[in-house]
Order: structure tokens, then C-alpha cells, then sequence
């Protein structure tokens, strides 16, 4: 141990890295990130391409099992998905205790979480036959959830999920569909949805993703583990940059605005960020977000919405700030939040289900982490070390004699 000069001894060598800007926490296989030059690959397979060629529950498969799926293992796997996709109907009294304005991400951290409660058979993180079932479970089940935490918003009926549809489809079902009507997915809006929820499938040990390992390194319940993903992926700076991408734009209003916000952003008494711009990895464009800017040209084509002034001054917003040197020099670029706010908010879809959405299309990649990690010869609880800078040792004053 190394004595400080408080007389505390420091014990062992580690590296003190706050927010692991250089830290590896973990070996992996799943997803490959070029940050330099802005490549992702989900197990080898770049991203352009399976936004382009696959569907989402493809990719799941890929992300958890690591290899594309035959025609007859693709079969399977979508049809036992689809066998779990009803929430055990007590689990409808968990939304009853929330208030009605609940924030879908809110509602999502508790039902997610009390799932625990309900498949006790899939709670044992040690046994590789539970931890399948779980991980059918939550790719199943998450998009319920998620839809009815916006029909509990808005007062209408839970409509159950159809299986008849594709998943992206089922979701804008369970979200648009009324009893009283008939209801038809969009295949184009559908597809565009499907490419969101590839895009945002796995990022290797981002916020929500350690936190999902960490949690699980216990041998802790693993829909327990998600719900701590879920609470992690909340924030602003993470999968809540959409919500708040989307909220920036509308605060802008007008592109005579534009300069008066670039200003603020790059004021260092004002806390005030560039929302969808920047990312810990990406140093060069995230690919993601050129993938979501295509799809946000086609559904906005679609809808006839060409025009949107949204749409417009992201544009203008990232042009701006692209040829501007703080931005330059800093290597800032957009995001995958960038843009797809603008897409979902062109779907009907409410700012407050953005980050839902995200962490609906999350699961698949936290539930790869999570089986990698367990399943690890190397696995161990994750116990980070600190750097201890408090006072040193020092005896207690009786209430009376503090000042
Ligand atoms: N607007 C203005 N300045 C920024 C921005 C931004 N969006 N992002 C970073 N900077 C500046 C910082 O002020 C800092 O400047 P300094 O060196 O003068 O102090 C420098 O760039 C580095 O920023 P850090 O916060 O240290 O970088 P870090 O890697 O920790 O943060 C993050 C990355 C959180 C994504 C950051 O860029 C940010 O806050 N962006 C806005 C929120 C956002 O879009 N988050 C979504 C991320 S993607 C995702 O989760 C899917």
C-alpha cells in the first residue's frame, strides 16, 4: 500500500478513469465500432447492410446467437417470439397504479422490472434453458409493454398483440389500433420503424449496456437487469437525446434561430448542449444517423410531409454547425438521435415514446451482453475500484459540541 499524506494507505495499482473513457470493462463479439471512421458492425455485418436487407428479429437472432439465421432457424425464432408476446394479464394492474401523465420510460422501469415476479422460470441467470426462455420473454414481451404505457397515457384500451403482423407492424398496431376500427400497418412506415429498431439494437458497452452487465454480474434476475438498462438509457445524454433532439428543435422554431443556439452550445457558462450532435465514440459521422436521415426523407416522402419544417431546419441546424470550427474542431457530428425523432414524430408517434422505442429495440442487444456475460468462462461480479479522496480518519464529535 502507498501511505497518502493523510495517513490513508491506497491499496493495489488500478487505473482511476472516470467515466471509462480508456477502460475495456469486458472482451466481446457482438458489435465492432470504428470510431474514427464511423463503421458499425453488428457480429462482422455492417450496419448499411442490415438496415438495408434485414428485418429486426433477424438481427436479434444474429446479436444473441452470432450467426445469421437459416431460412428454418429464422422460422422458429420468429415463432417463439411471437408465442410470447401476451403480458400476463395481471401485469395490466401495474399500469393502474401510475398516474396517467407517467413518462412512458417511468412505467417501462417498473413493469419491465416486475416481470421478475411473473416468469420465475426464466429467473435463474445461471441456467443457460432459463436464460433463453428470458431472453424470448423480453424481446416478446418489451414491445407490449411499451405500447401500453402510451395507451395508459392516453386513456384508451390495451389492444393485444397480433401475430399475424411483422413485430415492427404488431408495435404500430398495439400503439394506433382502437377497438372500434379496423387497423392496417403502413408497410412503408412499418419499415421504417423496423430500420429504427436495427439502428438502435446493440452499441457495445454504451451507458445502458454496462449497466446491464454490471447488474447481471451478480446472477441477478435478469428482467431485474434490463429494468436497470432501461433507467440507465433514460437520461439525456443517452437514449433521452431524441426526446430532447426533438424538444430543441421545437424550442428553435425557425432557422433565424439557428445562430443564437449554435452560440449557446458552445458557451461554456451555459449548460446548454447541442442535442443529437456528439457522441463518447463516433469522432466522424455516426452512421446511423446518415441511415435515419435516408429514412427520414422516405417516410417523410410518404406521408407527403416534404415540406416539414422540422425536417428543415435539422438540416439547416447540421449544415451550420458542421461548417462551424467548434464543431469542426471538437469532431461533433450528429448522432443516431439526430434525425429519428423527426421520423417517429412524422409517424404520429409522441416525443414521450421516443426513448421507449429505443430501449423497446435495445433489449435485443442488452439481452446479448447479458448472455455473453454470464455465459463468459471469464465472468466475474464487476467490482470497480475507487480513489478514495475523503477526509482521513477522524473521531466522531458528540451533536452538541459541532459548530
Ligand atoms: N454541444 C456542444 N458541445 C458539446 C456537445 C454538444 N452536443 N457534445 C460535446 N460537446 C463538447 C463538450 O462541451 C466538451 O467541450 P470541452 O472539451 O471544451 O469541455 C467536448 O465537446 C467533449 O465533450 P464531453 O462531454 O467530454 O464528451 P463525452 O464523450 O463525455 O460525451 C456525449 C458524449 C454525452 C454524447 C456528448 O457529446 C453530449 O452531451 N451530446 C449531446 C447529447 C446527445 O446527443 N446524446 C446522445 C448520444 S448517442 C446515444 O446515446 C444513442
Amino acid at each position: 500500500a502507498v501511505i497518502d499524506s493523510r495517513g490513508l494507505g491506497q491499496h493495489g495499482v488500478f487505473a482511476y478513469d472516470p467515466g471509462f473513457l480508456s477502460t475495456a470493462s469486458c472482451a466481446s463479439s457482438i458489435t465492432y465500432i470504428d470510431g474514427d471512421k464511423g463503421l458499425l458492425y453488428y457480429r462482422g455485418y455492417p450496419i448499411e447492410q442490415l438496415a438495408q436487407h434485414s428485418d429486426f428479429l433477424e438481427v436479434a437472432y444474429l446479436l444473441i446467437n452470432g450467426e445469421l439465421p437459416t431460412a428454418e432457424q429464422k422460422a422458429q425464432f420468429v415463432s417463439t417470439v411471437k408465442e410470447h408476446t401476451m403480458l400476463h394479464d395481471l401485469m395490466s394492474n401495474f399500469y393502474r397504479g401510475f398516474r396517467r401523465d407517467a413518462h412512458p420510460m417511468a412505467v417501462m422501469v417498473g413493469v419491465v422490472g416486475a416481470m421478475s415476479a411473473f416468469y420465475r422460470d426464466s429467473s435463474d441467470a445461471f441456467d443457460p434453458a432459463q436464460r433463453d426462455i428470458a431472453a424470448f420473454r423480453l424481446l416478446a414481451k418489451v414491445p407490449t409493454i411499451a405500447a401500453w404505457s402510451y395507451k395508459y397515457n392516453i386513456g384508451q384500451p390495451f389492444m393485444y398483440p397480433q401475430n399475424r403482423f411483422s413485430y415492427a407492424e404488431n408495435f404500430l398496431y398495439m400503439m394506433f389500433a382502437t377497438p372500434c376500427e379496423e387497423y392496417q400497418p403502413n408497410p412503408v412506415l412499418a419499415r421504417a420503424l423496423e430500420r429504427i429498431f436495427i439502428l438502435h439494437a446493440d452499441h457495445e458497452q454504451n451507458a445502458s449496456s454496462s449497466t446491464v452487465r454490471v447488474a447481471g454480474s451478480s446472477g441477478a434476475n435478469p428482467f431485474a437487469c434490463i429494468a436497470a438498462g432501461i433507467a440507465s438509457l433514460w437520461g439525456p445524454l443517452h437514449g433521452g437525446a431524441n426526446e430532447a433532439t426533438l424538444n430543441m428543435l421545437e424550442q428553435i422554431g425557425d432557422e433565424k434561430r439557428i445562430g443564437e443556439f449554435i452560440e449557446r452550445a458552445k458557451d461554456k457558462t451555459d449548460s446548454f448542449r447541442l442535442m443529437g450532435f456528439g457522441h463518447r465514440v463516433y469522432k466522424n459521422m455516426d452512421p446511423r444517423a446518415a441511415i435515419m436521415r435516408e429514412t427520414c426523407h422516405e417516410v417523410l416522402n410518404e406521408l407527403g410531409l416534404n415540406d416539414d419544417p422540422l425536417f428543415k431546419l435539422a438540416l439547416k441546424l447540421e449544415k451550420i454547425a458542421l461548417e462551424d470550427d467548434y464543431f469542426v474542431k471538437k469532431k461533433l457530428y450528429p448522432n443516431v438521435d439526430f434525425y429519428s425523432g423527426i421520423v417517429m414524430r412524422a409517424m404520429g408517434i409522441p416525443n414521450s415514446m421516443f426513448t421507449a422505442i429505443f430501449a423497446l429495440a435495445r433489449t435485443a442487444g442488452w439481452t446479448a451482453q447479458w448472455m455473453e456475460m454470464i455465459a463468459s468462462p471469464e465472468h466475474k461480479i464487476a467490482r470497480p475500484r475507487q480513489l478514495y479522496v475523503g477526509p482521513a480518519r477522524r473521531d466522531y464529535v458528540p451533536i452538541d459540541k459541532r459548530v
